[in-house]
């Protein structure tokens, strides 16, 4: 195809050298947006210390259309700083999932980038086994084709403070900046950098006038992409309770009605959902404000001749809408706020935004500022889709854990959309039922293509999640009269009469041979704990003969405790199977991970 030069877009590199300005490309992968505004904000200082840089803020999902393109642009950078969040099971953002596998392994060509310079920047969080894996591989990756670092790499660690580790790295950024974009005669002195509060603009709607517009109201069914910025809102069809009421927690099962949406998925992906405050933190929030929840009101990026405000401002949600509905839907009230007096008063203690907002009632912030910089916008929660599209095509089933709990200042802390969950009005109880906006994310946690190929799966707790899609997908094969390979399942949880959910339905997938055998580990009925890896020790020969050759391996759920201990018990199974030295065992553990035979699904 053909496109007349007229109509092509202007390439970027040309806009910015007109002016004899050093470009500075800053490039983010992020997940829920703090990545996206670290750059920002690292644009914008730069864009004040440096009159001579032309700063660009790039999503690595928009650089380039392909990946030939990606090799020509980039050899075209001179200045570049990489803000990357490293996901889940040491994974890049969905945004900078394309841009990390082409740049770390789709190019065996090699290309070579010396005429660049870079930074980089990681967020991650200490907790995880793989932290900040991405920024880490990024950053050796780039040394690797030849491009020069100007300042190591940054370590982000969001269990701690991570606006104090980007400054801190930002800090010493600067001297090696400064020799770069100030010449040796420059001697004039750097303007501070002062930053300004963020602020939308606000424009007041007569609400006579103004029906509340929202970010799911507009979605054109089947036509539209549904994705994390167009969620597609979803009736819940179904809800209910899957523990006994012997147990003092709560597990909810619930289906999303994809009926006329146009939405698919497979087995194993994920469903983001966006629940919404409770209508009571939403009416104190408003009062605390000072502000009634009628209001109705609209926010805007730009001034009104239209020219932007500032680049680090978000885009605003859709409006006008009603202050009511902005809070319920758009302001992350529940998390801990992000600056300040942060380890003691907010992180160890767990305050929210909202505990503190109350703890200084004379503090009310404008909307503008509000919704620009005190409260990030809510970020959808994601879930492991646990039913098969085989079994259920039109509907989304999840299985989510109640958190609901005390924190170290007394508040009971109520997980957003879990609690959302638990309230929820399904249609075949009501006419008036509950809906949330959904979309899908993809995920490489799948089911080997050949059905015969053995397979261990492990998920205690609700990480039996996708394996009940599994499952359900392995019943329709054999259905359809397929043969089935081996199959282990190993499950964990307190108490038989308590939490063993869909009891009944795992010992009927025993019965119909769509599982080999069920192994569960009860961790509160005798006097020592039992867990999953206790079992897999117990079976260590038959697991390991089943993985060794050609079978898979699968572990869903608690990232810091269960799925690193599983992990841990996995290396010394191999040690002790193979008889080999413990870095032995970690090459082959390695290899099966390369491989794609070891999957992980853990948060
Ligand atoms: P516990 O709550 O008695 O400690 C599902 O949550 C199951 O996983 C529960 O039985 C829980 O036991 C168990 N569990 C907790 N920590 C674990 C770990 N590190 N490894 C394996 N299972 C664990």
């Amino acid at each position: 195809l053909m496109v007349p030069k007229s109509l092509m877009a202007k390439d970027d590199e040309d806009v910015d050298l007109e002016s004899g300005k050093s470009r500075v490309s800053i490039f983010f992968g992020t997940q829920t947006g703090t990545a996206e505004g670290f750059a920002k904000a690292l644009a914008e200082e730069i864009k004040v210390r440096y009159e001579k840089a032309a700063v660009k803020v790039i999503d690595l999902d928009d650089y380039a259309a392909d990946d030939d393109q990606y090799e020509k642009k980039l050899k075209k950078e001179t200045l570049a700083f990489f803000c990357v969040a490293t996901y889940g099971d040491g994974e890049p953002t969905d945004n900078a999932a394309r841009f990390y596998k082409w740049f770390t392994e789709g190019n065996e060509g090699d290309i070579r980038l010396q005429q660049l310079t870079y930074g980089v920047f990681a967020l991650g969080n200490r907790q995880y086994e793989h932290f900040n894996k991405i920024g880490i591989v990024l950053d050796k990756e780039l040394t690797r084709k030849g491009a020069k670092r100007l300042i190591g790499v940054g370590l982000g660690d969001d269990d701690q403070s991570i606006e104090d580790d980007f400054n801190a790295w930002k800090e010493s950024l600067w001297p090696e900046l400064d020799k770069l974009l100030r010449g040796e005669d420059d001697t004039s002195v750097v303007t501070p950098y002062t930053a300004s509060v963020p602020e939308y603009r606000l424009v007041i709607h007569d609400p006579s006038l103004i029906s509340d517009k929202t970010m799911d109201s507009n979605v054109a069914n089947g036509n539209a992409a549904i994705d994390i910025h167009h969620p597609c809102r979803v009736d819940v069809a179904v809800q209910r309770e899957l523990h006994t009421p012997e147990s003092d927690r709560s597990c909810i099962h619930l289906e999303f009605d994809l009926s006329d949406t146009g939405i698919t998925y497979e087995t194993g992906d994920h469903v983001g959902v966006y629940a919404e405050n409770h209508a009571e933190i939403v009416g104190e929030a408003g009062k605390l404000l000072g502000h009634s929840l009628e209001l109705v009101f609209s926010i805007h990026a730009d001034k009104e001749d239209g020219s932007p405000l500032g680049s680090s401002l978000p885009p605003p949600f859709p409006g006008p809408c009603t202050l009511g509905t902005a809070l319920a839907k758009y302001a992350d009230l529940l998390n801990p706020p992000r600056k300040g007096e942060y380890s003691k008063w907010i992180a160890a203690s767990q305050r929210s935004l909202f505990e503190v907002m109350a703890a200084f009632p004379s503090a009310k912030p404008p909307l503008g500022v509000f919704f620009a910089a005190v409260a990030p916008r809510l970020p959808p929660r994601y879930y492991s889709i646990s039913s098969s599209p085989r079994l259920a095509p039109n509907r989304v089933h999840v299985t989510c854990a109640l958190v609901y709990g005390p924190t170290p200042t007394g508040r009971i802390h109520k997980g957003l959309c879990s609690t959302w969950m638990k309230n929820a009005v399904p249609s075949e109880k009501s006419r008036e039922c509950s809906g949330a906006p959904i979309f899908i994310r993809s995920s490489n946690f799948k089911l080997p293509s050949n059905p015969l190929t053995p397979i261990v799966m492990v998920g205690p707790g609700t990480g039996l999640a996708p394996f009940r899609g599994f499952l359900q997908e392995r019943m329709a094969l054999k259905e359809d009269g397929v043969e089935l390979g081996p199959s282990l399942l190993f499950f964990g949880c307190r108490n038989r009469r308590m939490d063993f959910i869909y009891e009944d339905e795992l010992n009927n997938f025993v019965d119909q041979g769509v599982i080999s055998e069920l192994i569960v580990a009860f961790s509160r009925e005798g006097a020592q704990k039992e867990y999953v890896q206790h079992k897999i020790i117990e079976k260590a020969t038959q697991v390991w003969n089943l993985i060794k050759e050609e079978g898979y391996l699968y572990v869903c759920g608690d990232a810091k405790g269960m799925a690193r201990d599983v992990h841990r018990t996995l290396h010394s199974i191999v040690q002790e199977q193979e008889g080999v030295s413990s870095s032995e065992a970690e090459a082959i553990v390695k290899k099966l991970q390369t491989e794609g035979r070891y999957l992980r699904d853990v948060w």
